[in-house]
């Protein structure tokens, strides 16, 4: 084998195995720092937090001050620890609330008190801190929109409802309404398209892109949901399934063979080709080794 091969191969296998996906920071804006909660925390409050703890987040996170996260990447960590502790309330609930692949966001499965609940658990782990003054949200507005899905099959368009509660329990469209539409990969969700406001009717417009792949019969899994980071709304996502993506053979992921999968479910071909690298990897180093021992041995022979 030329040498130039045997470069090209190490080079390619140090490719394949030096990739690793690099974490990204997660900024809090500032004016989220700056939120605190609208309530004092209580025994009972750390109580109800432990509850939602255990069911959301222990997990990924384990129990707090015990260490024993998830190995994933990037690290959860330990909440009861300085690196999560240090932070501002508002920074850990803007965290909860807008999550972060593969965390996922709570905005629409804790309901707010909830979330201001766990955080009162988890600074029960922290000796040292003191709640700043409860301050009610003076942004929340107390409007409930709800939102409602629907697939346009002429216009091949994604309409989206806004309707909005009134206080008498009626009703109405709602105007000036931002959308998101997200549809759902198999780590979390992938944003479609613009973000849009919703129009004198209610409705805003998604155009689907013709190319997403969809599962084996194309089916896609859509979420619109109302951007509104501040919280000043209590919001319903809707949801749907459309037949509107590319027909895609791929194996979910707790189906069997996926390369993603655990090693016992890793495909054959895969197995083969890792097999067969490391194979001819260590060929090319014993070829290597044998080669400046030969050469040594001439050497001090001749
Ligand atoms: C699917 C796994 C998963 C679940 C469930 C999860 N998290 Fe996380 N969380 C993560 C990961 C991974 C990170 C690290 C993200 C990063 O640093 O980019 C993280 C980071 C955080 C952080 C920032 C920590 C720091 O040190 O800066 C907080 C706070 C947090 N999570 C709170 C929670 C709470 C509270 C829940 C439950 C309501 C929860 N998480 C549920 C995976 C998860």
């Amino acid at each position: 084998m030329g040498f130039k091969k045997q470069v090209f191969l190490l080079l390619l296998l140090s490719v394949v195995t030096g990739t690793r996906v690099s974490a990204q920071t997660w900024v809090v804006p500032d004016d989220q720092k700056a939120v605190v909660a609208p309530m004092k925390f209580t025994p009972d409050m750390q109580k109800q937090g432990e509850q939602v703890y255990l069911k959301n987040c222990q997990s990924c996170h384990g129990l707090p001050g015990k260490d024993n996260w998830a190995k994933l990447t990037p690290p959860p960590g330990d909440l009861a620890k300085e690196k999560a502790q240090k932070q501002t309330d508002g920074e850990i609930f803007y965290r909860i609330t807008t999550g972060k692949i593969p965390m996922p966001e709570f905005r629409n499965i804790i309901p707010e008190d909830d979330r201001w609940a766990v955080i009162a658990f988890l600074r029960s782990f922290n000796p040292k801190y003191v709640q700043p003054a409860p301050k009610a949200l003076a942004a929340f507005t107390g409007r409930s929109v709800t939102l409602e899905m629907q697939y346009s099959d002429p216009m091949k368009k994604i309409v989206v409802t806004a309707h909005e509660k009134l206080k008498d329990n009626s009703n109405v469209p709602a105007a000036g309404i931002e959308v998101l539409l997200s549809v759902k990969r198999y780590f979390g969700s992938l944003q479609v398209g613009e973000m849009r406001t919703t129009n004198a009717r209610g409705e805003a417009t998604f155009e689907f892109p013709a190319d997403l792949p969809g599962n084996n019969t194309g089916n896609v899994d859509l979420t619109a949901r109302v951007n509104d980071p501040k919280s000043q709304m209590k919001t319903t996502p809707a949801t749907g399934t459309f037949a509107i993506g590319v027909p895609t053979d791929r194996p979910g992921l707790t189906e069997t063979r996926a390369w993603w999968s655990t090693r016992g479910n890793a495909p054959i071909w895969l197995l083969l080709t890792y097999t067969l690298s490391v194979i001819i990897v260590w060929g090319i180093i014993i070829y290597i080794v044998s080669s400046i021992l030969k050469i040594k041995k001439l050497s001090t022979h001749g």
